[in-house]
């Protein structure tokens, strides 16, 4: 499992939560692209699970997943109140507790999918996911904005295009934006996520909100034909 500094600090987890798509641009992408409207879901790596919780109403069903138990615990809380049928399990997407065929449509959001490595995954994925399911991917695209805040070049995400065009993915780059609640919130993030530099680069930029790219890849995958992974 992949180790996530939010377990750690779910203050700074709620300020990026905030700072993303305000405008709610990439759940329409998403929808558009991966529709989830009466389909039994999969959010995989679903964090507090935001997601999970704005398509459980419209979903037949949907299952969270996480490896991290604060997460999902972070997740039920998130549910109380919604409607929708819904459950968070703690699972690591390598191995996951369900049937063959269990699913219609899973999605992974900022999570598990950073290109190599993640081919276990992708082959529990096969295995989850009925005949003609689809899952559906997002992860940030770079040349953005918000990238300019730190330096590019380590930046692993320009690799993974090639990682999922290898796999049959389709990919589309959605354009959205960046905006830290406040300055004093973004400083925060930025300063614990990509150091003093950013920081600066933060405040000398007199802005608070920053062009975002994500790219959605999507792919039909299940009925367990693990070759094409
Ligand atoms: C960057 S967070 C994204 C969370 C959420 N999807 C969101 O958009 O806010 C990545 C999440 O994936 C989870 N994760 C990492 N490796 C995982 C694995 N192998 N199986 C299941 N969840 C995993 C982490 O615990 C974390 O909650």
């Amino acid at each position: 499992m992949r180790w996530f500094w939010g377990v750690e600090r779910p203050d700074l987890y709620e300020i990026l939560l905030r700072s993303t798509d305000p405008e709610e641009i990439i759940p329409a992408a998403i929808r558009e692209s991966c529709p989830w409207a009466g389909r039994v879901a999969l959010d995989i790596g679903c964090g507090r699970g935001d997601f999970a919780a704005s398509i459980a109403e419209e979903a037949g069903s949907v299952v969270a997943v996480d490896a991290a138990p604060s997460m999902v615990a972070a997740d039920r809380r998130n549910m109380v109140g919604r409607s929708g049928r819904f459950a968070a399990i703690t699972a690591n997407v390598e191995n996951l507790p369900f049937a063959d065929g269990s699913f219609d449509v899973a999605y992974a959001l900022w999570a598990y999918f950073f290109g190599a490595g993640a081919e276990p995954g992708l082959f529990e994925c096969e295995r989850v996911l009925r005949r003609g399911g689809r899952l559906c991917v997002v992860q940030n695209n770079g040349g953005d904005g918000l990238s300019g805040l730190w330096s590019e070049s380590e930046f692993r995400c320009l690799e993974w295009p090639e990682w999922f065009e290898q796999r049959g993915f389709s990919r589309r780059i959605v354009d959205t934006v960046w905006r830290f609640p406040s300055l004093d919130q973004g400083t925060a993030l930025v300063r614990y996520l990509w150091g003093e530099g950013a920081v600066r680069r933060l405040l000398r930029s007199g802005t608070l909100t920053f062009s975002f790219k994500v790219s959605l890849y999507c792919r039909e995958v299940g009925g367990g034909t693990p070759d094409s992974c």
